[in-house]
């Protein structure tokens, strides 16, 4: 690390020791114009950093901590499409996935804006096709990023469902996963995409190939009949699709400088867009790139990714609390945390640095959560009470989009909903005293300490659009962080290894007797599976 950024960290750390006997009731009572501050819009988002234990010296040295760490120039590289990711030599330009048509996005001086407008129509075209085929149900077939956007956001969006088709997401290699989704289905109007950047991906081949097979034994086809007939694929290994069967114009390309977590915006939302159709995959893009705009326009007192990273990063390293939960009010958004989970884990928990230098700072918490109330009822306990102190995301929207019910019985579910979104956040943020009761006078297990940390983020309602921009939002803060903490958010090296053993495992079960790179645990909990 270089020495002015240790020095700025070292000015952090004088913060946070200044703040630590402050509370984020003082912090309002010392601010009067913190709300003005403290909430930013984002394109169509409100995101509400007040409850956050922060004031406005200590942001003032977050803000030097970005310049310290180059912020500014390096989301310039990024949207300039330098190899920022340098141990895979790759671009990082899903930004360009959502540049309108006309703009240019250039990966080593050639324009990628028009590839990827030729591939959003050929995506809208064989969504046509499937729609006026018959076919009435589509299996994704893909794992990490090629199904945790596409999955959380065709439930987030399941509102805004127009063609006609149901879209399934199976992921896991455990056969149950596939099984479950194909019981009900029929193979006469079923189709699958294999969504896969590698397509080498263990899991995905092997659910693909199941999958296939049952299609076959279902149409009375043989294998190379049924691939040609119901699959699709999206790959940047063309070829591999091909070899697989696929026609070559079912195959959906993607581009290096895409990682599977920021793909949401390739021909990896194929299903997606299966199931919204085509204008509302636009809206989306629309949504991510007014963030993309914010980004890099807004001030970074009222950049709403800035000040989400750097807020994180006062929370992790400053306060070092460990996770963060992310609760959204909006049942839509149940996948949400878990598509945050890779994002921001598989991007930003790393030991080395982007020079291979130890980091000197704990890089990515825990990321976890579940949506509100349900949450209420089970974990909110520990987050009230707890010993650990565990910062929130709350995430709201001012109107239901649930369908079928009464309006007026839609309306006021909505707003016990909110009620509890702004409730739980002002009980977190201020808590309470003790309260005497009639079990133990002196009432200590109803005291609740407060000064836990929250933003919540709002929108009128969760929308094609706005759905974009609450992941732009992410993956920006996120880029944020990794830029702080002087790491390569782009790669992902740490799922290696565990493939590698499998490999082996593998291999091993198959030929217990043939010589072995296992060590004894694992070989003796082999010979225990296969007895
Ligand atoms: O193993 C991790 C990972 O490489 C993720 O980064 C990626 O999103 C996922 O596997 C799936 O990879 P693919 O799209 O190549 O099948």
């Amino acid at each position: 690390m270089e020495e002015s950024v240790r020095r700025v960290w070292t000015a952090l750390d004088r913060e946070t020791a200044r703040l630590s006997g402050v509370s984020i009731t003082d912090l309002f009572a010392a601010e009067s114009d913190r709300i003005g501050r403290m909430v930013v819009d984002a394109a169509d988002l409100r995101v509400d950093f007040s409850r956050q234990r922060v004031d406005a010296a200590a942001l003032k040295v977050l803000f030097a901590l970005a310049e310290a760490s180059e912020l500014t120039d390096k989301r310039a590289a990024m949207f300039a499409g330098e190899p920022i990711n340098p141990t895979e030599q790759r671009a990082v330009l899903h930004t360009a996935l959502r540049a309108p048509g006309g703009s240019r996005s250039e990966v080593g001086g050639v324009d990628v804006v028009a590839d990827v407008h030729r591939t959003l129509e050929r995506m809208a075209k064989l969504v046509d096709e499937i729609a006026a085929s018959g076919v009435r149900t589509v299996v994704n077939i893909g794992i990490g990023g090629s199904d945790l956007g596409p999955a959380m956001a065709a439930l987030a969006l399941a509102p805004f469902a127009t063609t006609g088709i149901e879209v399934h997401f199976v992921s896991n290699v455990d056969p149950a996963d596939l099984a479950a989704c194909l019981a009900d289905l029929d193979p006469r109007t079923t189709a699958i995409v294999v969504s896969s950047k590698t397509f080498t991906t263990q899991e995905t081949m092997a659910n693909a190939r199941s999958a296939v097979n049952w299609l076959a034994a279902g149409l009375g086809f043989d294998v190379e009949a049924t691939v040609a007939a119901r699959v699709y694929a999206v790959s940047s290994n063309v070829a591999a699709a091909g070899a697989f069967g696929v026609l070559a114009d079912r195959v959906l390309p993607m581009w290096d400088w895409v990682g599977g977590r920021f793909s949401l915006a390739s021909a990896i939302g194929f299903s997606l867009m299966c199931s919204i159709g085509a204008d509302n995959f636009r809206a989306m893009l629309a949504g991510m790139h007014a963030v993309d705009v914010h980004f890099i326009d807004a001030p970074l007192e009222r950049n709403a990714p800035v000040l989400m990273g750097l807020v994180g990063i006062l929370n992790r390293n400053g306060y070092g609390y460990g996770s963060r939960a992310v609760i959204p009010y909006l049942q839509q958004l149940g996948r949400f945390p878990a598509y945050l989970q890779q994002l921001e884990m598989e991007s930003n928990g790393k030991r080395s640095d982007i020079d291979g230098h130890a980091v000197e700072r704990h890089t990515s918490p825990v990321v976890w959560g579940e949506p509100g109330t349900n949450g209420q009822h089970a974990f909110f306990q520990l987050l009230h009470q707890g010993t650990d102190v565990i910062p929130v995301d709350f995430i709201g929207a001012r109107r239901s989009t649930a369908g079928c019910l009464a309006v007026e019985d839609v309306a006021s579910q909505h707003e016990k909903l909110m009620a509890n979104l702004f409730a739980q956040a002002a009980a977190l943020a201020f808590g309470a005293p003790a309260m005497t009761d009639n079990l133990n006078a002196a009432g200590e297990h109803r005291a609740f300490p407060g000064n836990r940390p929250s933003t919540t983020i709002l929108m009128d309602a969760l929308t094609p659009a706005t759905l974009g921009q609450l992941v732009a939002l992410y993956e920006h803060a996120t880029f944020v962080q990794g830029v702080a903490w002087g790491i390569n958010s782009f790669d992902q090296w740490g799922v290696e290894l565990g493939k590698v053993i499998a490999n082996s495992v593998y291999a091993h079960m198959a030929e217990p007797a043939a010589p072995t790179p296992l060590d004894p645990a694992t070989r003796a909990a082999v010979a225990w599976y296969r007895s």
